[in-house]
């Protein structure tokens, strides 16, 4: 067997605890697998004195991250810390000092990425990072070395917990959304700021780090449309399953002209409805899920735990073990991430995806309310496959009644278009809901 292998952890958090226990408590069976012991020299926290997930000797932990990334028996740092700011710092002065480095930290690489792996390559060091995407679930790995033969076309996926966990409960529950969320809250599912797991940051920051793996192209977060599930209402998960559909927050990519000499690539997060017979519409609770598509295997799906203590740890102590094999280094080296100017695609608004839609209306019940609905999307060649008009709201002061029309296969940006005229129309009394129907 080949020498020991020395790794600093930099936090010691939820998923730290996890990295520690495997480390320390599965030794025998990880040096099996990565051919040389993994041993776990130093911790840096911000509290050594706070009790852990793990037992760790007192004189590992230190405060001190800088002795951890800079010491010579340590040539792998393991960053989860989280965050944008000291994590940035602590993998770049890591890979200044010579080390390859594991991090959990899709925030960091969404808005740094290209910086990171240019130090990177700069240093000759790899920089792995399984865990920043789906947790337990290992898509980097699928998608940079299982699916290397194929010309990945689609990307769907369920890649927030949290939102998933949430619209299970309003879907099978009839929760509304505040009761849901705060039951997710109360079972360690949410934040006590859930914000950015349910206004789609979170899958927006995971969906960069995907299409840069299967685009190649380097998407900034803030350049991808997103709509959470912080806004939906429970009347429209009801109608949704009335109709044989299940509402799932997803971030999708859709690849077109694939052919030509410039593709395109539309990324997006959203919440879309999805037959209850799709797979993606059957991954309940806290579980994530991605559907990939290539365009040699066709369909794939990859399913697991996308959180917690153990199976995000799972997934950083494999690319531990890659690393002390050799693997991710050649991997790394070939893949060229983040790298820019390389990919064939281009990043366009999703303006031009086509699907079906879901529209809810709440009307005032007058005469010609549906003509002019109607004549709206007709002005968008948009048509319509069926219409249902629900029971009057309850308690609501007017005669006011939901109106839930299913459109055939319509251009987003004309969806758009015919919705901004319908919200001008004196009978609607609050703006139209619409949602992507995915057949
Ligand atoms: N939690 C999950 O299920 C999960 C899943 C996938 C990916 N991730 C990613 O994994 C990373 C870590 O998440 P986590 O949930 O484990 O976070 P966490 O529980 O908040 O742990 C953060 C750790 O960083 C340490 N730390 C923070 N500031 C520090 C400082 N200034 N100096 C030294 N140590 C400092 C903390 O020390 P103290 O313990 O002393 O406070 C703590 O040990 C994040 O990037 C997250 O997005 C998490």
């Amino acid at each position: 067997m080949s020498e020991p292998l020395g790794i600093g952890l930099i936090g010691c958090g939820t998923v730290g605890s996890g990295v520690a226990r495997l480390l320390t408590q599965e030794s025998e069976r990880l040096a099996t697998r990565a051919g040389r012991s993994l041993v776990l020299r130093r911790v840096a926290v911000r509290d050594p004195s706070k009790p852990r997930a793990v037992t760790l000797p007192a004189e590992m932990v230190t405060t001190d991250i800088a002795a951890v990334v800079r010491d010579p028996a340590i040539p792998i740092v393991v960053e989860l810390v989280g965050g944008t700011s000291l994590a940035r710092t602590v993998v770049r002065d890591a890979l200044a000092a010579g080390k390859h480095v594991v991090t959990a930290n899709k925030a960091l690489l969404a808005a740094h990425g290209p910086e990171i792996f240019a130090a990177a390559r700069q240093a000759e060091r790899t920089v792995c990072f399984e865990a920043a995407v789906a947790g337990g679930v290992p898509i980097i790995r699928a998608l940079a070395e299982s699916l290397a033969a194929n010309q990945v076309t689609a990307i769907q996926g369920i890649l927030n917990g949290t939102s998933n966990f949430i619209l299970s409960a309003m879907s099978e529950k009839g929760m509304s959304y505040a009761d849901a969320l705060a039951q997710a809250q109360k079972l360690g599912y949410a934040e006590a700021d859930p914000t950015l797991d349910v206004d789609g940051s979170d899958a927006a920051h995971k969906l960069a780090i995907l299409a840069q793996i299967a685009f190649g192209v380097v998407a900034q977060p803030a350049e991808i449309e997103r709509h959470g599930i912080d806004t939906i209402d429970a009347l429209d998960v009801r109608y949704a399953d009335e109709l044989g559909y299940t509402v799932k927050l997803l971030a999708e990519a859709w690849a077109a002209e694939r052919d030509s000499p410039t593709p395109t690539v539309a990324l997006h997060v959203a919440p879309v409805l999805l037959r209850k017979t799709d797979m993606l519409a059957q991954v309940r609770g806290a579980f994530n899920a991605i559907q990939v598509v290539g365009d040699v295997v066709g369909e794939t799906l990859y399913q697991g735990p996308g959180a917690g203590m153990m199976a995000t740890a799972s997934s950083v102590v494999a690319d531990l073990i890659d690393l002390a094999v050799g693997r991710a280094q050649k991997t790394f080296a070939v893949a060229n991430l983040w790298s820019g100017g390389t990919s064939r695609f281009s990043v366009v608004p999703s303006d031009k995806v086509r699907s079906r839609f879901y529209l809810r209306l709440l009307v005032r019940d007058l005469p010609g309310v549906l003509a002019d609905v109607c004549q709206a999307l007709a002005d968008q060649e948009i048509s319509i496959s069926s219409v249902i008009q629900h029971e009057a709201v309850e308690g609501h002061p007017e005669q006011v009644v939901p109106l839930v029309i299913m459109t055939h296969t319509a251009e987003t940006a004309r969806m758009r278009d015919a919705i901004a005229t319908i919200d001008r129309l004196a009978a609607i009394v609050t703006p139209a809901v619409h949602y992507s129907v995915d057949d």
